[in-house]
């Protein structure tokens, strides 16, 4: 595991976007796992940025995104389609119909879950999967549980997650209660996994993920077994890490 501690999220954002950058440099038609959430924003503007100048292009690039909320329209401004869409894809070259993003419409959830895992197999398998980190140590949607779930699937999102995520919501009863998420296994299959995490109230978990006992209760402690796992963290996030690597 290579962990990366920088000053600021500036950083954090410029060192993964390099990352990122850097595999498509190698296969100009590769496939991306991509996360959404606060933390990855400045990343993407990075890339946002790095497009408009020209030193990188999409317009081979497949991506699969993590997750989707059940039950959200696509065009519902906090759905994860719409995220991604206001956040990278309107802004880079790339085919909109090389991007994926679970599809939470469907209410057929073990249809919806097996298409999309299937359409990655087909597509090759995910070179890079971008992640953020759960302040409860959750990945994708895959919350604390006492088994690593395996492929995509729906979940119910645990109460920290709604209390977590109700800030983007006008109540807390609007947030849905369900999403469809890539598994563990899924997001362990990709050959390169790439974590962010910013912020002094992800330092604990961080640490707990990265150094812990690997256990479902902690779900990205589960990276620690795999083979080329990068995490990019800014100095907040990575301050009870640092005494690991001394
Ligand atoms: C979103 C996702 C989530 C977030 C996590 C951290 O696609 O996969 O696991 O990465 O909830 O979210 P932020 O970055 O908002 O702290």
């Amino acid at each position: 595991m290579d962990l990366v501690i920088v000053d600021t999220y500036e950083d954090m954002s410029r060192v993964a976007a390099e990352q990122i950058e850097a595999v498509i440099a190698d296969d100009p038609s590769c496939v991306l796992g991509l996360a959404t959430g606060s933390t990855p924003i400045g990343l993407y503007a990075d890339l946002v940025a790095d497009c408009a100048a020209g030193k990188v292009s999409f317009a081979d690039v497949t991506t699969f995104n993590l997750d989707e909320y059940r039950g959200l329209a696509h065009d519902h401004d906090q759905s994860y389609h719409y995220f991604m869409a206001d956040n990278l894809f309107n802004h880079v070259d790339i085919d909109p119909t090389r991007t994926h993003v679970p599809d939470g419409f469907d209410p057929d959830a073990d249809a919806a879950c097996a298409a999309y895992e299937e359409a990655i197999e087909a597509a090759g398998g995910i070179a890079i999967q971008l992640l953020g980190l759960g302040h409860n140590g959750h990945i994708g949607f895959n919350e604390p549980a006492d088994s690593f779930p395996v492929t995509t699937h729906c979940v119910e999102l645990t109460e920290s997650t709604i209390q977590a995520n109700s800030r983007l919501f006008d109540s807390i009863d609007e947030v849905p209660r369900e999403a469809y998420t890539m598994g563990i296994g899924t997001i362990m299959k990709a050959r390169k996994i790439l974590m962010v995490v910013s912020g002094e109230d992800k330092a604990a978990i961080l640490e707990q993920s990265l150094f812990g006992p690997v256990v479902p209760e902690v779900p990205a402690s589960a990276l620690q077994l795999h083979p080329d796992v990068t995490v990019v963290c800014d100095a907040a996030a990575g301050a009870r890490c640092r005494e690991h690597l001394a």
